[in-house]
C-alpha cells in the first residue's frame, strides 16, 4: 500500500499551553481524499501545517509521499500544493496572472505555463474573469483563484484547508466539484472542513477530531455504522419530550432533539411528535450524526457562516 501521508504520534504545544495537537496519528492512502473534520480550534490547521511542512511539530514524526517532514521539507514542496485557510489572492492582478506567475515560479516554462494557465482558467470556468483584478471579484471566484493556483502545476498532493468557509451553497458546489475532478485523476486531496456534508460527499475516508485528538476514522460508511442505528428523527420546537427517550439514543441541543433509531420506530416518533405539532425531519444517519454523538453539537454560527 503506498500513502500519502503517514503522521505518528505529533503533538503540537504553542507557547507552552496550548496543546493544539496531541498524540496525534494520521494516515492518508495515495489517490484517496481525505478530510480532516473538526470543529473550530480542534487543531485541523495546525496539523495541516505540519505536514505541508511550514510548522514543526513539538514531537512526534510525519512524512508526505514517502519523506520526511523536516528533514526532506524540500522534496514535499515540490510534489503539493496548498490552499491555505487564510490564502487570498492579491487584489491588484488577474486570475490569469496568478495561476501563469505562480507556474512560473515552480519552474515551468513561459510557453507551457501559458498553455497551462489558459486550460485551468477554462477547466474551472474562470476563462471570463480572466482578465479582472482579482479585488473586483466575488469571495467564490476568488476561492477559485487560489485553487486554480494549487493544482496548475499538476502536483501529487493538493491541500486544502477549509477551502469553502465563507461561501455561499453555489460557490460551494463549485469548489466540490472541481476536488471530485482531481480525486478522478489520482491526485492526492487532503482537505480540513467544519462542514459535515462536504466531508460526507467528497471524501473516501474522513478523520473526526477534537481538541487535537484523534475521534473517529473511516469511510463515510464506516463513521455511520458506528452509530449503531439507521434512521434519524430531529425534532424541533420541543420544550419537553421526554416519551423520545424510549424510542432510541437522544442528544438534546436547545429545543432541537436528534433521536437515533430504526425506519420502524422512526415513523411511530414521527407520528406522536405530529400529534405534539413539533418540526419533524426523518432521514438516514449521516456523519454529522456520529459528531453529534462523540463531539456534540455546533453552535449555529460555526454551521452556517456564510
Ligand atoms: N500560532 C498560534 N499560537 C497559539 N495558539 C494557537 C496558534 N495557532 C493555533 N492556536 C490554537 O491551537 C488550537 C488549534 O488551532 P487550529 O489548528 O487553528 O484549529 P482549527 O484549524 O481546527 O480551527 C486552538 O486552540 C488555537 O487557538
Ligand atoms: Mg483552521
Amino acid at each position: 500500500m503506498d500513502f500519502a501521508v503517514v503522521a505518528q504520534r505529533l503533538t503540537k504545544v504553542y507557547s507552552g499551553t496550548t496543546r493544539a495537537l496531541d498524540d496525534f496519528s494520521l494516515i492518508v492512502k495515495k489517490g484517496s481524499v481525505h478530510s480532516l473534520l473538526g470543529r473550530n480550534g480542534a487543531g485541523k490547521t495546525t496539523f495541516t501545517k505540519i505536514i505541508s511542512t511550514i510548522l514543526e511539530p513539538t514531537s512526534g514524526s510525519a512524512s508526505v509521499l514517502g519523506f520526511d517532514v523536516i528533514k526532506e521539507a524540500k522534496q514535499i514542496r515540490k510534489r503539493i500544493a496548498i490552499v491555505p485557510q487564510e490564502g487570498r489572492p492579491y487584489s491588484l492582478q488577474t486570475p490569469y496572472e496568478h495561476v501563469f506567475a505562480f507556474l512560473v515560479a515552480r519552474g515551468w516554462s513561459l510557453s507551457d505555463a501559458k498553455t497551462q494557465a489558459k486550460r485551468v482558467l477554462e477547466n474551472l470556468g474562470l476563462e471570463e474573469y480572466r482578465n479582472v483584478l482579482c479585488g473586483n471579484l466575488s469571495g467564490g471566484l476568488r476561492q477559485k483563484v487560489m485553487v486554480a493556483m494549487a493544482i496548475a502545476s499538476e502536483p501529487e498532493m493538493v491541500m486544502l484547508d477549509e477551502p469553502t468557509v465563507g461561501l455561499d451553497p453555489l460557490a460551494r458546489m463549485n469548489i466540490w466539484s472541481v476536488i471530485k475532478d482531481l480525486a478522478k485523476k489520482d491526485t492526492t486531496v487532503f482537505l480540513t472542513t467544519h462542514y459535515m456534508e462536504e466531508a460526507e460527499v467528497l471524501s473516501d475516508t474522513i478523520t473526526i477530531m477534537d481538541k487535537g485528538k484523534k475521534v473517529a476514522e473511516g469511510s463515510p460508511n464506516e463513521l455511520k455504522a458506528l452509530i449503531g442505528a439507521t434512521t434519524t428523527v430531529i425534532l424541533t420546537g420541543a420544550s419537553d419530550f421526554s416519551e423520545a427517550l424510549s424510542f432510541g439514543e437522544v442528544y438534546r441541543s436547545g429545543s432541537t432533539i436528534r433521536v437515533y433509531t430504526d425506519e420502524k420506530r422512526a415513523k411511530e416518533l414521527a407520528l406522536l411528535a405530529q400529534e405534539k405539532k413539533l418540526g419533524i425531519t426523518l432521514r438516514p444517519v449521516s456523519v454529522e450524526d456520529l459528531f453529534v454523538k462523540l463531539v456534540g453539537e455546533m453552535d449555529e454560527s460555526e454551521r452556517n457562516d456564510y
